[in-house]
């Protein structure tokens, strides 16, 4: 039955002036954080068999139309890649090596089975995003736009074979500190999971190698570190990398060590740069296999001083603990090294265009 309603509440409306979108976007640029904003643009080039790659174009950011068959969501044919742009003092805009990251995109395309894009075509189109959200890049210290190019099979098909059209896409997000704790060091939890086996994608940059490094990387939040340190596959016994990022050793006579590109790591362009950088300092640096055990025991004895996380979401973070189901050790003081802040500033001086880039690695827009 229906009853009288009661008369309407009369509300009094306060003047509440919302904020622009000039200053929604300011407050994000002066505390991006990782990976939580997003820029106003996309780039997306579409791949088809007997077609090639065709119909470049830059919109607004917005949802994809995906078939639910799109095989990309079955069987996780998806790569990407990480890079930065940077402003530079003078107000100009750069990239770091993005060749390098186009060389690595189609190394990981080769092993999913996916379309080579040209080198030339990847690089233009990370420039065209950078052009067109020029205003979002960071205002915090340390921040950088960066960017996520990658690529995903589209066709709608559930046979297991390669497909035969793919999505390339590149998107952008301001960031600051990838670690959200903000400390001098961070702590790390070593896994009882792999990440990678021979033969398997671990040197690749896809989507499923990520996916398989969250449980492990939870158990880690869990027990209160900031990162998963894997070991190999085989034995482990032998450092790879973390959840992320690549790691250094660094030795008190002078050594500088990171463990060997033997396929089930990832090729991480800031770890090539620090091994140029590094020599450049006069260190001894060698790719060579290191053990968990001889870690701890080098810890134990002095004799390593340092060790640091490298990545172009990490740059160059210094180790300060390292744990497992046997106990922990602190690596040097436990907080920044000497060493480590010197390689950081080298490689953040050349980014930013504030030191001679002599191996030609900035890329001005
Ligand atoms: C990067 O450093 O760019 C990475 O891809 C690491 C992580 C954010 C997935």
């Amino acid at each position: 039955m229906a009853t009288l309603a009661d008369p309407a509440t009369q509300f009094t409306r306060m003047p509440h002036p919302a904020p622009t979108a000039a200053e929604v976007r300011a407050a994000v640029l002066a505390d991006p954080g990782f990976g939580k904003a997003f820029s106003d643009h996309m780039v997306t080039i579409d791949w088809e068999e007997g077609k090639g790659w065709h119909n470049p174009a830059i919109g607004p950011r917005g949802p994809l139309s995906l078939d639910p068959a799109a095989a990309v969501l079955h069987y996780a044919q998806e790569i990407f890649e990480g890079l930065k742009a940077y402003r530079l003092g003078d107000g100009s805009m750069a990239l770091f090596r993005p060749q390098a990251n186009a060389a690595r995109f189609n190394a990981s395309a080769e092993r999913l089975a996916m379309p080579a894009l040209p080198e030339a075509m990847f690089v233009d189109a990370i420039k065209e995003l950078v052009r067109a959200d020029a205003d979002w890049f960071p205002t915090v210290e340390g921040g950088s736009l960066y960017l996520r190019p990658f690529m995903i099979a589209t066709e709608a098909f559930l046979g297991v074979r390669p497909a035969k059209s793919y999505k390339f896409i590149v998107i952008a997000s301001p960031a600051g500190n990838y670690f959200k704790s903000g400390a001098p060091a961070v702590s790390i939890w070593v896994s009882d999971y792999t990440r990678a086996a021979p033969g398997g994608t671990g040197a690749a940059k896809c989507g499923g190698n990520y996916a398989a490094s969250l449980v492990p990387t939870a158990e880690a939040f869990e027990r209160g570190h900031d990162q998963v340190l894997f070991l190999d596959a085989a034995e482990h016994k032998w450092i790879e990398e973390l959840g992320g990022m690549n790691l250094f050793f660094a030795f008190d006579d002078g050594r500088l060590i990171t463990p060997p590109l033997n396929g089930t790591i990832l090729p991480g362009i800031t770890r090539d740069s620090l091994l140029a950088l590094a020599r450049e300092e006069g260190l001894a640096v060698s790719e060579e296999p290191y053990s968990l055990d001889a870690w701890r025991d080098d810890a134990a004895s002095g004799k390593l001083v340092e060790a640091f996380a490298c990545g172009t979401a990490a740059v160059v973070t210094p180790v300060g603990k390292v744990a497992d189901r046997n106990g922990e050790f602190i690596i040097g003081s436990g907080g920044p090294g000497q060493l480590t802040g010197k390689l950081k500033a080298r490689l953040v001086a050349i980014q930013r265009g504030e030191a001679p880039d002599p191996h030609g690695w900035v890329v001005r827009l």
